[in-house]
């Protein structure tokens, strides 16, 4: 990996655009969310631009080619840099069934990736979130991490949390992870918060909320991950990063990696040079 700035999730949905992205610059590239079948995703509209506070809100939910058609994607890449896979179920399965999913997507993509996320946190897949529930989401690391002690591919596995749960559910879920031998975490999926949503006079759109409205909830919640994980694992931060100032804060709260997304879309692709030259 050349540099510590990486694309967040839901920009290349199906892992086609990695060489270009590498030639921007970023040091890794996070490609996905896949899910084990195609599909399209929610009704349009389904993005929009918060322009007075240089944020997002989407429900995109997941539109993706699927896995087979990522897996041909990738069958002929020749990368430079460090990949990850997130991957999560399809919309219409049964919440039982989700671990399932998980299951077979890591399976298909272990050999393909440096990590692979599992995806808990978009708010936009109903009833994904209740992964957080501290029964489920130890059921998960059990059976994600015996899967990949079967086999020779060992690549890392990060999970990508939601900011909006409170803290005796993060506390619960981190020491499931220090428990566990799963490598780390991302910092956080978009926000459902509904104080932001009235700051930013979105109440009447369905969505997640990212760019600078989640700065500072993103930022809390790496501060409190820095604080109660295990300082082995891997600590990935995502939300609200747009000049490098923004990214230096988040390296500074303990991030060991970031991500960006909205800043991208907003500042366009200088933005990563500018970031890997003066960035700490
Ligand atoms: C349009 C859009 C689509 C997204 N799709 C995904 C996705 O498929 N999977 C995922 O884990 N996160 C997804 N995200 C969340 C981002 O990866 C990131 O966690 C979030 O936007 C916060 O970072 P930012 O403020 O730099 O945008 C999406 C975000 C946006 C704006």
């Amino acid at each position: 990996m050349g540099n510590k700035i990486g694309l967040a999730a839901g920009f290349d949905k199906n892992g086609q655009l990695i060489p270009e992205l590498e030639d921007i610059g970023f040091g890794l590239i996070e490609i996905g969310t896949v899910t084990p079948k195609a599909q399209p995703g929610n009704p349009k509209p389904r993005l929009h631009r918060l322009e007075k506070h240089e944020s997002l809100i989407n429900s995109l939910g997941f539109n993706n080619h699927g896995m087979e058609a990522m897996l041909s994607n990738l069958k002929s890449l020749r990368r430079r840099g460090a990949l990850g896979i997130n991957i999560g179920p399809n919309k219409n399965t049964k919440f039982e069934n989700i671990l399932e999913e998980y299951l077979i997507l890591y399976r298909a993509f272990s050999s393909h990736a440096d990590y692979i996320t599992i995806n808990i946190s978009s708010p936009n897949t109903p009833g994904l979130r209740n992964m957080h529930d501290p029964h489920c989401f130890k059921d998960l690391i059990r059976q994600i991490s015996a899967e990949r002690s079967t086999s020779n591919d060992k690549p890392k596995i990060l999970i990508k949390f939601s900011p909006d749960e409170n803290h005796d559910t993060y506390i619960k879920l981190i020491e499931i992870l220090n428990n566990s031998d799963l490598d780390g975490v991302i910092i956080s999926n978009t926000t459902v918060d509904n104080d932001l949503k009235i700051k930013s006079g979105a109440t009447s759109i369905n969505g997640g909320i990212s760019g600078k409205l989640l700065q500072d909830k993103s930022n809390e919640l790496l501060a409190f991950f820095k604080k109660n994980l295990n300082p082995k694992k891997i600590i990935v931060a995502v939300g609200g990063v747009f000049d490098v100032d923004s990214y230096n804060k988040k390296l500074d709260l303990g991030a060991d990696l970031v991500q960006i997304y909205t800043g991208f879309v907003y500042e366009g692709p200088s933005l990563v040079k500018r970031i890997v030259q003066n960035g700490k």
